[in-house]
């Protein structure tokens, strides 16, 4: 199906603040209503990244903000992330997400020729988008060890599962690209798609399996308080994924 709407994704400056609000309160809805954990983001550090220009906005053709996306450096400018990837609900689903992210990524490219670009992400889309870019799915390893990267997870819901993974593991996959060791975009497209199923298939073992130590420790706390807990919203959180 067509979709109903053309966008302008540009470079974000000063003349944005007044949509970081609204960035940061659909950040947040988005994460709640997936059940899943993010790294939380303030008002003021967005428009931090608006004023150093390392933002990408998009508006739609009437004019409403529809997504946004923004670069973080870490390791001393070794490694860029760009995070923080939303479209707004009205508009999902038109390819703005890939246009935004194309646009981050030669924005990261410019600023950053050097740098690895990296992504953690629990959603198949965004896997699929990295994938047309040239990313490649990695292990933790290989991501910046920089602690100031690490500590952004402290916010997310699953900050406990990846410190009980020693940080070698939680529930995103790791995404990069090694500007001096890479795939062409026409290979990673094909492996993502050669192996869609199976990323699904591991996104779902993780959320499984990452999250029965917590599910127990919670049965017990609830058996000795007689209470169901936990457990319910978690079978909550599990009919929100499927
Ligand atoms: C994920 C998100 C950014 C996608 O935005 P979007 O504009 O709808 O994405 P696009 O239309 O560009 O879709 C890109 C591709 O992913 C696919 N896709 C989109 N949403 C999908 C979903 N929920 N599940 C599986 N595939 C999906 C599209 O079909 C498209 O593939 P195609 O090229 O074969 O058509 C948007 O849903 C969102 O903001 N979600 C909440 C925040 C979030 O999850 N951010 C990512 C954090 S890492």
């Amino acid at each position: 199906m067509e979709h109903p709407h053309t966008f302008k994704v540009i470079i974000a400056d000063e003349s944005h603040f007044p949509y970081a609000e609204a960035i940061c309160e659909e950040m947040e809805e988005s994460a709640k209503a997936r059940g899943t954990g993010i790294a939380k983001r303030s008002p003021d550090y967005i428009r931090q990244k608006m004023q150093e220009g390392k933002a990408v906005i998009a508006f739609s053709d009437s004019g409403a903000w529809a997504g946004f996306c923004y670069i973080e450096t870490w390791s001393h400018g070794d490694y860029v992330a760009n995070s923080g990837l939303i479209v707004s609900p009205t508009f999902r689903k038109g390819g703005l997400a890939k246009m935004i992210k194309r646009k981050i990524f030669d924005l990261s490219r410019q600023k950053y020729p050097n740098a690895k670009i990296f992504g953690l992400t629990t959603g198949l889309a965004v896997m699929k988008i990295n994938s047309e870019l040239g990313y490649e799915p990695v292990t933790y390893s290989e991501l910046t060890q920089d602690e100031a990267f690490w500590a952004g997870c402290k916010s997310c819901v699953n900050y406990d599962i990846l410190m009980s993974k020693d940080r070698k593991n939680c529930m995103c996959t790791a995404m990069l690209y090694d500007p001096q060791d890479h795939y062409e975009p026409a290979e990673t497209i094909e492996y993502f798609n050669q192996n869609a199923r199976g990323l699904e298939r591991l996104l779902n073992y993780k959320r499984w399996k990452f999250l029965q130590p917590f599910l127990r420790k919670d049965r017990e706390q609830e058996k000795k308080k007689g209470g169901k807990g936990l457990a319910g919203a978690i079978t909550g959180f599990f009919i929100n994924l499927f």
